[in-house]
């Protein structure tokens, strides 16, 4: 299913339940803005490419919109749209003041050099520096995203607007970053995880994982779960998947991904059909990459007796309706990956104070 057609069921079932007037439903479906920008830049080589950018701020009724910026072929107005309506409620379920957005650029960064994603991310900022702002729409890491392109729409805005460095969430500490947003959703995903499991008399100590995704979100996850004691037996990534049935060695594969090497490279295990990953055998799921990875085809199948949402809509709603039919519990992604959204909210206040503080420093120290 379409991810916003599965993020407006979502959210239908939800508004049932909550006994929600059907005109605020309506209201609430409907996008606060949507925006298509061409990006066009020069490559390395002199020739042009053409990319499209979008930014969907979905509703700002309990504060400015907020939501991160993703660069992935996959990237679609549709998809931007979920992602912003599932900002929303993320925030709301998180309580922090924040309404919802998401923003994207249909590309392949691997393809890209980094002079290459620099000059697109600031073409992009040039094309919507009008619409964010501090107070207004706050930019973050998704897939495919980091500090670093934080660092450069930072810049780029601050070229129209003046040093605004609470413009975005995610940035290097150096510019006003804040200790342990890079690790913030993975931890948010492990904490979760650990509720949960101690809700069933249950413990990540005792229990296996297996994890799809190995960016942000999936190896911090891996890394928070291992040093818990947990036993991650299989991951994947989008080269690949591999699984050592005792435990896989997460801080020596950490090494060997830094250093460049491939996940499906790594000595100390076995490479595996990625098809198998979500159905391999385990305690806890944890879906760490793309949208829509559990469908009616692989849900049957699935063996793991708890899934964590760490990846934004990774479940269809057909697949969820089959995995509770299953007894599988599923704790949803606007829960599970808040992590990220709950330290970016401090970096903001963080940012926002020091500011406010800088004039009465200037001061005193003239004195
Ligand atoms: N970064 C955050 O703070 C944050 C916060 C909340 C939710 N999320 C969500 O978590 C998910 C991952 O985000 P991230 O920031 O870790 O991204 P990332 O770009 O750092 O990592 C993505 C990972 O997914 C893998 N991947 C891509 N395509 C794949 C495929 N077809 N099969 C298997 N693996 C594949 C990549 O190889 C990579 O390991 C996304 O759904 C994102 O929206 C991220």
């Amino acid at each position: 299913m379409n991810a916003l057609a599965a993020t407006s069921r979502n959210f239908r079932q939800a508004t049932r339940l909550l006994g929600l007037d059907s005109k605020l439903e309506k209201s609430l479906l409907i996008p606060f803005r949507e925006i298509k920008v061409e990006c066009t830049i020069p490559k390395d080589d002199g020739t042009l490419a053409s990319f499209v950018g979008f930014r969907v701020q979905h509703d700002n009724s309990r504060g400015p919109m907020k939501g991160g910026i993703r660069y992935h072929p996959e990237v679609d107005p549709d998809e931007v749209n979920a992602l912003a309506q599932l900002m929303t409620w993320k925030t709301a379920v998180a309580a922090v003041p924040y309404g919802g957005a998401k923003g994207g650029i249909g590309c392949s960064p691997g393809e890209l050099s980094r002079s290459e994603l620099e000059r697109l991310t600031r073409v992009f900022t040039q094309k919507i520096h009008d619409l964010i702002g501090t107070h207004t729409d706050v930019p973050a890491p998704d897939m495919g995203t980091n500090s670093q392109t934080m660092a450069w729409i930072l810049d780029e805005y601050s070229k129209f607007h003046g040093h605004s460095p609470a413009v975005v969430t995610g940035k290097p500490i150096d510019l006003g970053g804040s200790l342990g947003r890079d690790a913030a959703t993975g931890r948010g995903v492990m904490c979760a995880t650990e509720a949960l499991l101690a809700e069933h008399g249950k413990s990540i100590s005792g229990s296996t994982f297996v994890i799809q995704g190995f960016g942000n979100v999936g190896s911090w996850a891996a890394q928070l779960i291992h040093e818990k004691g947990g036993k991650v037996i299989a991951l994947g990534d989008a080269t690949g998947s591999i699984r050592n049935k005792d435990r896989l060695d997460i801080p020596a594969l950490m090494k060997h991904i830094n250093e460049g090497g491939a996940l499906k490279d790594f000595h100390d295990a076995e490479v595996i059909d990625s098809a198998e990953l979500l159905v391999h055998q385990c305690d806890v799921l944890i879906p760490c990459a793309l949208g829509g990875v559990l469908n009616r085809e692989n849900a049957p199948h699935v063996k793991a007796k708890f899934i964590i949402e760490g990846a934004n809509h990774p479940t269809d709603p057909e697949a969820d309706e089959i995995l509770a039919k299953k007894g599988v519990t599923l704790l949803p992604d606007i829960y599970a990956n808040s992590g990220g959204v709950i330290v970016s909210y401090f970096e903001w206040v963080q940012v926002i104070h020091c500011n406010m503080l800088l004039p009465t420093i200037s001061f005193h120290n003239s004195h």
